[in-house]
């Protein structure tokens, strides 16, 4: 099935999943006694929209996988604080140095660098404990917080970015590298986002095969994902992305249009999302058909 991007009642489907993760998302601060400031500007970054990819991947794979979302809603929401930090964190002078994030002025152009930094900090760490309360089997919700904890540190996303600051401004990068780049940066939380749904679904019955089979999707998907990133850079639009343009280039950044050239770097996000559509072969039912397409949008899409 070849989705087009103005597939109109999947575009629905996701806005409406976005609304309700979000509705969750915005009690998740609540009755944390912390100084105003620092409420303030997590939630500026947690509430200013986004997609929501993350936490949606997680609840479709436990879905799918026999989970009730309100058994897990908690811990998909948590992924989404991980993943805000990290843009926080991503669009610092320091770093991308980037002024508009979601269709903000970005957070340390708001609240200034020192406060954006602890902003961060506090969403990664207030994520954990939100992960770690999911009312399901001890075991599994560990289970579940340590793979999220070695996608999002060194060994995965923290890494990835370490990969690319080093890499920035020269031409000390290979494909190999890149992809390994890609992989850890951006793929590793979105592999994470599939596999602890399916880990937090054992007691629904899912087993070894299902990770596996989260973690393929999660594997492609990721890297389809941040390839697609690189070529927004160039061919979106600020209004439709929240986020500037062209700010790979200005940055010297190594992506993969920079390697491979547009179309070749379409392809391959289109041959990553065909082969995370194969993980799904086994299953079936609404939640299949979703994450199916859900595989294709993340190829063309336009924000
Ligand atoms: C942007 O992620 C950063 C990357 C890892 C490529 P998203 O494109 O998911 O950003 P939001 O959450 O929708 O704002
Ligand atoms: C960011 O990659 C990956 C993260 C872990 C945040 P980019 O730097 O390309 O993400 P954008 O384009 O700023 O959203
Ligand atoms: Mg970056
Ligand atoms: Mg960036
Ligand atoms: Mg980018």
């Amino acid at each position: 099935m070849k989705l087009h991007p103005d597939h109109s009642e999947f575009k629905s489907q996701l806005k409406d999943l976005a609304g309700s993760v979000e509705r969750h998302l915005s009690e998740c601060l609540n009755g944390v006694s912390a100084p105003d400031q620092l409420l303030k500007a997590m939630e500026y970054s947690l509430m200013a929209g986004g997609k929501r990819i993350r936490p949606i991947l997680c609840l479709y794979w436990g879905g799918m996988l026999g989970l009730k979302q309100k058994q897990f809603i908690d811990f998909a929401c948590g992924i989404e604080l991980i993943h805000t930090y990290s843009l926080v964190h991503d669009d610092l002078p320091a770093m991308d140095n980037d002024d508009l994030r979601r269709g903000r002025p970005t957070n340390h152009k708001v609240f200034g660098e020192a406060m954006s930094i602890l902003a961060g900090d506090s969403l990664l760490t207030h994520a954990f404990y939100l992960m770690s309360g999911a009312g399901l089997p001890p075991d599994d919700v560990l289970f579940a917080c340590r793979e999220m904890a070695l996608a999002a540190g060194p060994g995965g996303m923290v890494g990835g970015q370490v990969v690319d600051i080093m890499a920035t401004g020269t031409s000390a990068m290979d494909l190999k590298t890149l992809k390994k780049m890609h992989a850890m940066k951006t793929g590793a939380l979105i592999r994470a986002s599939c596999t602890c749904g399916a880990i937090l679904a054992r007691s629904a019955g899912a087993g070894q095969g299902d990770l596996d089979n989260a973690s393929s999707f999660g594997t492609s998907v990721g890297l389809a994902f941040q390839i697609v990133d690189d070529i927004l850079d160039i061919t979106g639009d600020q209004e439709s992305l929240g986020k500037p343009v062209g700010s790979d280039e200005s940055m010297d950044k190594a992506t993969y249009p920079k390697f491979l050239g547009l179309e070749q770097s379409m392809i391959m996000a289109q041959s990553c999302a065909d082969k995370a559509k194969e993980s799904l072969t086994g299953y079936k039912g609404p939640e299949k058909d979703f994450l199916e397409s859900l595989a294709q949008y993340i190829v063309d899409r336009i924000n």
